[in-house]
C-alpha cells in the first residue's frame, strides 16, 4: 500500500517505519524541516529501542521516505495517517489545531478516493470535525472526491514503541464504512497473523477507547499511590501489598507500582482532556479529577520526604538525582516527575547534580534555566552524580540504577541517605549497608 503519515514524532515515525517494514511504501511528512533533513541522513529525533535500524534499512530500500511537502506525498498515497500532536489547550481540552490544519491540507490536495486516519489521540467527535474540514476544502475547490475518515488510536508505549506496534495487544479500528474497514484490516493483517488483533467498532467508540485506556492506567497508578500513603501511616510495606493484590488475576501486576507520580506526554494530558470532555456534556468525573489531584501531590512526595529529613531550608545542601526521563527507555522529559523535584530542591536553596542514561540532551533543554544559573549540573556518570551529596534521589528506574555499588556510593556521598522514588531497593539491605533509606509507601 502507499501511505502518507503526517507528523513524524514518536507515533508518526514508529507508525511509518513499521508499515514500511511490512513492505508498504510510506512517506513521512513533517513541518519541521530540520527533523526531515536529519531523518534523510539517518539521524533520528528521538531515542526508541530498535527504531533506528528500521528507519535506516527501509529508507535505503526506498520504502520509507521523508518530506516537508504534503501535496507531493499525497499524489502517491491512498491512506493518510494524521499523527500530529494534540497538546492540552489553556483549559486542558485537547488542542485540535494541528489535526484540523492537516485535515485542511488533505482537503486542499485530495484528488481520488482516500482513507484519512486519525492516529492522534483525539476527543470523541473529532472524526466528524475532520470530515467537515476536508469536505469544506473539496467544496471550495468545486470537486467531488469520495473519502472516509477512520479512527485508529495508537497504544504504543514510549521505550517499547517498536515492539508494541509490531506485536500489538489489539488494533482498534473505528469506521462507518465497509470500504475503509476492509482497507484498514488489510493494512494491519501482517501485525495480526498469529491471532486476530483487530477490534472493529464505531468511530466515536474508538476515540473514547483511547482515552478510557490511558485514564484507567493512570487511575491504577494514582490508586496505588493513595494506598502507599496510607501504608506509610499504618506501618505497612506497599511492596508486599502490591505483590499480594497483583497475584489476583482480576487485578494483575501492571501499573500498580507506587512511586513519585506519572508523567509523559500522554497520561497527564489525556486525563485532563477527558475531564474537559465530561464537562462539555455537563458531567463531573469524580474519579478522573481525583486521579489528577493525587498525581500532582505524588510528584511532590519525594521533596516532602527530603524536607522532613533535612528541614525547609536546603541552602548549601547538595543532592544527586538519578533519572530524568519520565520513565525508563525513553529520552522524553515531558511532565517528568524529575523536573518537579529538581525545581523544588533548587527553590529551597539546594544544588543538584543529575544523571540519566539517555535524556541528557533533552535535559539540556528542559532544565536550561537551572543549568544556566549553576544550581544544576549534569554528570557524565551515575556515580559522579552522587559525589559529595547529602542524599541521592532515585526518580527513574533505569536498569543501571537497580543494583548499584552501594559501598562505592557510601564512599562518594557526604551522607548515606537515599530517597527511592520507585521502590527499587530493599530497605533492610540498605539499613544493613548503613544507609538512611526512604521509599514510597514503606
Ligand atoms: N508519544 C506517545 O507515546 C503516544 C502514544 C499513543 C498516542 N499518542 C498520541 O499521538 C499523537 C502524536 O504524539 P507524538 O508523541 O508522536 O507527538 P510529537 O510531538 O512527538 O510529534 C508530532 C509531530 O507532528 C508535527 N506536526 C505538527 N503539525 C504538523 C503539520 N501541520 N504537518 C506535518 N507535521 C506536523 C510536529 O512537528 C511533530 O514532529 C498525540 O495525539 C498523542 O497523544 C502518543
Amino acid at each position: 500500500m502507499h501511505i502518507t503519515v503526517i507528523g513524524t514524532g514518536y507515533v508518526g515515525l514508529v507508525t511509518g517505519a513499521c508499515f514500511s517494514e511490512m513492505g508498504n511504501h510510506v512517506t513521512c511528512v513533517d513541518v519541521d524541516k530540520a527533523k526531515i533533513e536529519n531523518l534523510k541522513n539517518g539521524v533520528l529525533p528521538i531515542y526508541e529501542p530498535g527504531l533506528e535500524g528500521l528507519v535506516t534499512s527501509n529508507h535505503k530500500l526506498g520504502l520509507l521516505n521523508f518530506t516537508t511537502d504534503l501535496s507531493e506525498a499525497m499524489t502517491h498515497s491512498d491512506l493518510f495517517f494524521i499523527a500530529v500532536g494534540t497538546p492540552p489547550g489553556e483549559d486542558g481540552s485537547a488542542d485540535l489545531r494541528y489535526v484540523l490544519t492537516v485535515a485542511r491540507e488533505i482537503g486542499e490536495n485530495l484528488s481520488r478516493y482516500g482513507v484519512i486516519v486519525d492516529k492522534s489521540t483525539v476527543p470523541v467527535g473529532t472524526a466528524d470535525k475532520v470530515r467537515q474540514v476536508v469536505q469544506g476544502e473539496l467544496d471550495k475547490r468545486g470537486v467531488s472526491v469520495e473519502f472516509d475518515v477512520v479512527s485508529n488510536p495508537e497504544f504504543l508505549k514510549e521505550g517499547a514503541a517498536v515492539g508494541d506496534f509490531m506485536r500489538p495487544d489489539r488494533v482498534v479500528i473505528g469506521t462507518d464504512s465497509p470500504r475503509s474497514e476492509a482497507i484498514m484490516k488489510t493494512l494491519y493483517a501482517p501485525f495480526s497473523r498469529i491471532q486476530d488483533k483487530i477490534v472493529s467498532m464505531g468511530i466515536r467508540d474508538a476515540e473514547m477507547t483511547k482515552y478510557a485506556a490511558n485514564s484507567l492506567l493512570a487511575t491504577k497508578i494514582s490508586f496505588m499511590n493513595e494506598i502507599a500513603f496510607m501504608c506509610e501511616k499504618l506501618g505497612v510495606d506497599v511492596e508486599s501489598v502490591r505483590k499480594g493484590i497483583g497475584s489476583d488475576s482480576r487485578i494483575g501486576y501492571s501499573f500498580i507500582y507506587a512511586g513519585c507520580g506519572y508523567g509523559g506526554s500522554c497520561f497527564p494530558k489525556d486525563v485532563q482532556a477527558l475531564i474537559r470532555s465530561a464537562g462539555e456534556v455537563g458531567f463531573t468525573p469524580l474519579i478522573l479529577k481525583a486521579v489528577e489531584t493525587r498525581n500532582a501531590f505524588q510528584k511532590k512526595r519525594l521533596f516532602e520526604k527530603v524536607v522532613a529529613h533535612f528541614g525547609d531550608d536546603l541552602t548549601g545542601r547538595r543532592f544527586g538525582v538519578w533519572g530524568l526521563a519520565f520513565k525508563p527507555g525513553t529520552d522524553d522529559m515531558r511532565e517528568a516527575p524529575a523536573v518537579v523535584v529538581i525545581d523544588q530542591l533548587i527553590a529551597a536553596g539546594a544544588t543538584v547534580t543529575a544523571y540519566d542514561p539517555v535524556a541528557m540532551e533533552e535535559a539540556g533543554q528542559s532544565l536550561a534555566g537551572h543549568l544556566k544559573s549553576g544550581s544544576l549540573t549534569l554528570a557524565d556518570h551515575q556515580y559522579d552524580a552522587v559525589k559529595d551529596v547529602d542524599a541521592m534521589l532515585l526518580v527513574t528506574e533505569w536498569k543501571p540504577f537497580r543494583q548499584p555499588d552501594f559501598e562505592a556510593m557510601k564512599r562518594l556521598m557526604a551522607q548515606p541517605v537515599i530517597f527511592d522514588g520507585r521502590n527499587q531497593y530493599n530497605p533492610e539491605q540498605l539499613k544493613t549497608e548503613g544507609f538512611h533509606y526512604e521509599g514510597i509507601g514503606r
